[in-house]
């Protein structure tokens, strides 16, 4: 593997998308390298050079990893600080900070139908919180032979492709974010009185201004119960239509995953769901998760 640290010490001025550590993909998302080794420490200016390839592109892959709960959580805390205290799953299980999503049951056997469901419809990660998640990290550790992707939407391209009554007309708005909705629109079991206590239904903007870029996004999906201030359905149908605009292809990266890639990306301002595009009751997937906690949404 290249040594990182020399290139990044190269790069370190200039902003990381034209250093030659990350190819953009395609498209205003999604960066990819080879050139990293996560499993030490990386120095001040490789840092930075991450940090600013994730400002500028909003979603990193980094292949070629094999990290342990331990540098997996080290590398996550270069971009703030950890959630470690998750809300309770339906099951009743809670998750440590680093936790895995898998297909798995407990005797280690792919079930058919995933245990977390809500995970196949578009969203951005605790938007039900009042400072919900700004980064959320996958890394592969078993994947299907084919399928089993993951795809993101970018909201600030679809934020500017609007038209500009569309956009007049959201400035300013707020939709309320719900758990208790979020379960019931994805057919997933109620929340306790407990996890609604814990997590009562939240306004957030409908546009939401990214802190380093500047730059606007819809905030939307599976959260969304409805619009501040607006009768139920029309709020219900702005929802709908802003969510399918947003979920065009054209909006649309789909990471077909390969052994060892690390994944990371910006809820501030992507949507992401799960794709149940394997044979989920015959292969085995995978992925070790960890996610950093946000700052509240303007
Ligand atoms: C998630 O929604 O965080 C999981 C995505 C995936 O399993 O591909």
């Amino acid at each position: 593997m290249t040594s990182l640290h020399a290139q990044a010490d190269a790069s370190a001025i200039s902003p990381a998308i034209s250093s030659p550590i990350f190819r953009p993909f395609d498209g205003m998302i999604g960066a990819e390298t080879d050139m990293l080794d996560l499993s030490r420490p990386l120095d001040d200016a490789a840092a930075g050079v991450v940090r600013a390839a994730f400002r500028d592109r909003h979603l990193l892959v980094i292949r070629n990893q094999s990290l342990d709960k331990e540098r997996m959580y080290r590398f996550a805390e270069l971009f703030g600080p950890i959630e470690s205290h998750m809300i309770r799953l339906a099951d009743g299980s809670k998750w440590d900070a680093v936790h895995t999503i898998t297909n798995l049951d407990a005797a280690g056997n792919p079930v058919a139908k995933p245990f977390i469901s809500s995970n196949y419809f578009w969203h951005t990660d605790k938007s039900f919180l009042r400072e919900p998640s700004l980064l959320t990290m996958l890394q592969a550790v078993e994947l299907p032979p084919n399928g089993g992707d993951t795809q993101f939407a970018d909201m600030t391209a679809a934020y500017d492709a609007l038209p500009e009554a569309t956009r007049r007309r959201i400035q300013g708005l707020k939709s309320v974010q719900s758990l208790e909705f979020m379960r019931c629109y994805t057919g997933s079991a109620p929340p306790t009185e407990e996890d609604i206590a814990a997590a009562p239904p939240i306004a957030h903007p409908l546009v939401r201004t990214h802190p380093e870029t500047g730059r606007k996004s819809l905030y939307i999906g599976m959260y969304s119960s409805h619009i501040e201030g607006l009768p139920e359905e029309e709020g219900r149908a702005l929802l709908e239509e802003l969510l399918e605009h947003a979920t065009q292809d054209r909006f649309v990266y789909t990471h077909r995953w390969k052994h060892g890639d690390l994944v990371f990306w910006d809820n501030r301002c992507l949507l992401h769901r799960a794709t149940a595009n394997y044979e989920m009751g015959k292969h085995r997937r995978v992925l070790m998760r960890v996610v950093v906690k946000g700052t509240v949404p303007e």
